[in-house]
């Protein structure tokens, strides 16, 4: 995830984008940089964050200018793969948040047609196909290149010689500001609500042309007009986007997250070989929340796959794992983890082939491993893990969809997102009501929902303090069990599936015990709500969709139940995002 930004109108445009791409630093922080136009063009572009080094750029003259901050996905986070990205004749810059699918293959074809490219980016192929269509009508020319772009898109142009700014949206957000003549465009409205509250939010197959005194959009081919709307944030809730935490904005960014990812990985044909060249077995190191995402990883490949996988506990592997010979798969959402880290360098030193599934472009474990996969999460500012490790799912469930022989699993997949959408708004006040006065909670599910129920436990108890458990289902009654009461709730992973009947029954087991259910199904069941306390309804969904919603929703309960709790909830005690020491 990348932020953008773009202004047009009668002051210097320089330092506006500069500071707008400040308030974008949360959407990634590796690289920066600005273009702006007079009589030509003027860019400056660098590796590190636009909040340590953007003065370079504040003096570039023009009253339109484009900018980006990165968060890089294709090329390392260097002074050449940072935005914006020039055509071969200079004249033409492009910036860009979102993926192009389909880069290599274009990258290929202008390669051939003789252009020729200064970056790794798939940014980079916009510029150069804008560049072939260019006869002195931009708007034009981006117009008649959007339809050869496969994957997400939003992207800004300006072109020397043309006062104007085009921007373009396909699956990644992109917003208009408008003011008293003059037009600002970004990511977000965080950038925009120091100039203007009045905003214009583009649609999917949108491009917009901004000049000094006008602006006009167009849809597949037509004039059309979209409503503008008044942002009555402040700049403080806007710093976090409008939310309240971190951490809820990025439970909110889990859509456009695991719709990246999927997209990323089926990208990564290298890694996918190490794996697919060895269908025997397959051992997978992590910790935390991404050990869990291992866990499910583990389920998803064995059950769809028919390969054996092997999970571990970053520190244990290190001390008691006898010599493998598989591949070693470690998945790390920061890259850094000292643990997993030390998993993957003993695995090596077997000889095994090692894989790194994380979020940060350059960090160590991509220096280790043979292959990375790399998550689309962006920047994960919150020191919860929500959604790295809906990315951790996706990419789990994408190596399973590559690796498996039904090629309907893939189609599946594409479909998540929109069921990830759907869950960001189901009511669970009544649930949150009930932990928040709990002394204690378990999480209890079967199958794929044994640890997507772990890593709800995780998620409560690290952010609420509320002691918290995560148990398979069937393990309740050898021991737990002691524990149950009218103030120690359970709540019940209850999706349909061959275990549901074995769960209504353990749910029956636990309510005869005194302790309140929260059961979390599908709605059209007739008999969970029945039994339960309380029943959150998600709508039916194929189960790989199952998966994403319920942990979904076991993040919103943590959030919320830390929330009413008074909790620092992007800051938990005692713990740090990155964790480098053993
Ligand atoms: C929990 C959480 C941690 C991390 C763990 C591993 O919300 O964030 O449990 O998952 O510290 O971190 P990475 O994935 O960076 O190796």
């Amino acid at each position: 995830m990348c932020g953008i930004v773009g202004y047009i109108g009668r002051r210097k445009a320089a330092g506006i984008v500069i500071e707008g791409l400040k308030r974008l630093e949360y959407r990634g922080y590796d690289s920066f940089g600005v273009v702006t136009t007079n009589d030509s063009l003027h860019i400056s572009k660098k590796s590190g964050r636009i909040s340590d080094g953007g003065s370079g750029a504040a003096g570039l003259p023009g009253t339109a200018g484009i900018g980006h901050t990165r968060w890089a996905t294709h090329g390392i986070p260097n002074d050449q793969n940072a935005h914006p990205h020039l055509d071969c004749t200079g004249k033409i810059a492009v910036v860009h948040n979102g993926i192009i699918e389909n880069y290599a293959e274009l990258r290929r074809d202008l390669t051939a047609r003789g252009h020729t490219f200064s970056s790794d980016t798939d940014t980079e192929v916009i510029a150069h196909l804008v560049e072939e269509q260019y006869a002195g009508d931009l708007a034009a020319a981006v117009r008649a290149i959007l339809p050869l772009l496969q994957g997400s898109y939003a992207l800004l142009v300006i072109a020397e010689g043309d006062d104007r700014i085009i921007a373009a949206r396909m699956a990644s957000p992109l917003v208009i500001g408008v003011g008293d003549r003059e037009f600002f465009c970004a990511s977000d409205v965080t950038p925009l609500i120091d100039h203007t509250r009045r905003v214009i939010y583009l649609e999917d197959g949108d491009c917009a042309v901004l000049s000094c005194s006008e602006y006009t959009i167009n849809h597949d081919g037509m004039a059309v007009d979209r409503p503008v709307e008044e942002v009555d944030w402040d700049i403080q809730d806007a710093r976090k986007g409008g939310f309240s935490h971190f951490m809820q904005k990025e439970i909110f960014e889990q859509p456009q997250v695991f719709y990246n990812t999927i997209h990323a990985v089926r990208e990564s044909p290298d890694a996918l070989a190490h794996l697919v060249g060895s269908r025997m077995s397959i051992m997978i190191v992590a910790c935390g929340s991404s050990y869990h995402a291992a866990l499910l990883c583990k389920y998803l490949i064995e059950v769809y796959c028919g390969i054996p996988v092997r999970v571990e506990i970053g520190s244990e592997f290190k001390y008691y794992t006898p010599p493998l010979n598989v591949p070693v798969i470690g998945i790390t959402q920061s890259g850094e983890t000292a643990d997993t880290l030390a998993a993957l360098k003993m695995a090596q030193a077997w000889g095994c082939p090692t894989i790194a599934i994380t979020n940060v472009v350059g960090s160590s474990v991509t220096r280790i491993a043979d292959a990375t996969i790399y998550t689309r999460a962006g920047p994960e500012i919150s020191v919860a893990a929500t959604k790295s490790f809906i990315a951790q799912l996706a990419a789990a469930l994408q190596i399973a969809g590559s690796l498996s022989d039904d090629p309907g699993l893939e189609e599946e997949l594409d479909r998540v997102n929109v069921m990830i959408e759907d869950t960001l708004t189901v009511p669970i006040d009544d649930a949150v009501a009930l932990c928040t006065q709990a002394h204690s909670i378990f999480f209890i599910g079967r199958g794929f929902y044994y640890p997507v129920a772990l890593e709800g436990a995780l998620k409560m108890k690290e952010i609420s303090y509320i002691h918290a458990e995560g148990y398979a289902a069937g393990e309740l009654k050898h021991g737990p069990f002691a524990l149950l009461s009218p103030d120690t709730p359970v709540v019940a992973l209850a999706m349909p599936g061959k275990t549901y009947p074995v769960m209504i029954s353990n749910i029956k087991e636990i309510k005869a015990r005194g302790a309140p259910v929260i059961g979390i199904g599908v709605a059209g069941d007739m008999e969970l709500p029945e039994i339960a306390d309380i029943f959150i309804p998600l709508s039916p969904s194929h189960e790989v969709a199952g998966i994403a919603m319920v942990s979904v929703i076991l993040q919103r309960l943590a959030y919320h139940v830390a929330d009413a709790l008074g909790c620092d909830i992007d800051k938990p005690r005692n713990l740090a995002k990155s964790v480098t020491v053993e």
